[in-house]
């Protein structure tokens, strides 16, 4: 008998979470809870990921909402504790970088359970990043840390975690991706939103670093509608950018790109798909791209996910205005001579699941 408790609150959990309960379903005496703590709220930020990910409603939601980092963390924190005293499970299983990933991290370990970190090990060497603190912090805490690459092994044993408690499976949202990819394709979203067999670009932006000031988010505005002169820009906007370029004034600055609502994620895949290039700070679509080879630049100075540069398709670029044309030019040409191929780094082949789940059970 094993039970596990998952812990999601953030979009980007969603799709961790589903390979590993699919896969541990698989086992007889295995009883899963799954807790989502309400990180966010809004149905096309949660619900409408439930349904495209075929995931079981919550056992439990906590229902903190949003807030600043330590009100967030202090609300997550103070509603987990009874739960993990009402289930008792063997493991807690975290997935990601997310406010909610650390504060149920640091609950459990303080309570004796074991926890399980999904996605560890990944480093951006950022700490003005809120991310980076939340992935120092799990690690640190963590009993098994289930790495996507190889670079994550090595960030651990650099910062001392013995190699007993770091296990190599692969990255889990892959797994979700290469399941989804024919229906997604079979949505053909291109359609609706009307740039089938037409050269697009399809962005997100939602990064403090590059919205929370008016003069980065308006640089990254200006190329966007710069680059919509030549082909549609897609733009999907994160409710904390959309409340950015109202509060900046900014709205009239991204004149000729779409905006459109949060997508769903089978609407984002089916996309990004056929895009021309994408431009993001994402984490998850840096490692997406990188599967489909569809070139991609992010507007960051650094990457917790060096493997989709240097395997992957893609490529660091500043947020500015004149640097994000230039890599764009830069891309385009490459593209047209065919340079972008799918890669797929070493663990990322649809199985991470199914590793995960079988080291969890026999521990
Ligand atoms: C969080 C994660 C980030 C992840 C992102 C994916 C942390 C520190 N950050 O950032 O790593 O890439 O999710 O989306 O955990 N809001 C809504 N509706 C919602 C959720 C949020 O309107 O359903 C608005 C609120 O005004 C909120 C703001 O967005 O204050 C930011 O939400 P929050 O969860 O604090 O951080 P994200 O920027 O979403």
């Amino acid at each position: 008998m094993t039970s596990l408790l998952h812990v999601v609150g953030a979009r980007p959990n969603f799709m961790k979470v589903a390979p590993v309960l699919r896969a541990a379903r698989g086992y007889p005496g295995v009883t899963q809870t799954l807790v989502h703590t309400g990180q966010h709220y809004d149905a096309a930020m949660s619900e409408r990921f439930f349904a495209d990910l075929d995931l079981p409603a919550p056992d439990v939601n906590l229902g903190v909402g949003s807030g600043t980092h330590a009100a967030q963390t202090a609300r997550i924190m103070s509603e987990f504790e009874p739960i993990l005293d009402r289930f008792r499970p063997d493991w807690v299983v975290v997935y990601g970088d997310v406010n909610s990933t650390m504060a149920c991290t640091l609950v459990a370990s303080k309570k004796g359970t074991r926890v399980a970190h999904v996605e560890a090990g990944l480093r951006s060497r950022d700490r003005l990043m809120p991310e980076e603190i939340n992935r120092l912090v799990t690690d640190q805490l963590a009993d098994l840390l289930f790495t996507p690459s190889r670079d994550a092994d090595q960030n651990l044993k650099d910062e001392g975690v013995p190699e007993s408690r770091i296990r190599f499976v692969g990255n889990v949202m892959v797994d979700t991706l290469l399941s989804l990819r024919a229906s997604a394709r079979e949505l053909a979203a291109p359609v609706t939103y009307g740039v089938a067999g037409k050269p697009y670009a399809f962005c997100t932006f939602h990064r403090p670093s590059n919205v929370d000031r008016r003069e980065t988010l308006g640089e990254i505005l200006a190329a966007l509608d710069d680059l919509a002169g030549r082909m549609p820009v897609l733009f999907a906007i994160h409710p904390r950018t959309r409340q950015r370029i109202a509060e900046f004034g900014l709205g009239g600055t991204a004149g000729r790109v779409t905006l459109l609502d949060p997508l769903s994620y089978l609407d984002t895949i089916s996309l990004v798909d056929q895009a021309s290039l994408v431009l993001t700070d994402s984490g998850g679509l840096q490692e997406e791209t990188t599967v489909l080879g569809v070139p991609c630049l992010t507007a960051r100075p650094n990457t917790e996910r060096p493997v989709t540069v240097t395997e992957g398709t893609n490529r660091l670029v500043p947020s500015e205005r004149d640097g994000i044309l230039a890599a764009v030019e830069e891309v385009l040409r490459r593209r047209e001579a065919g340079d972008f191929k799918p890669s797929h780094p070493a663990g990322w082949d649809g199985k991470a699941g199914e590793r995960i789940a079988a080291i969890l059970v026999s521990e």
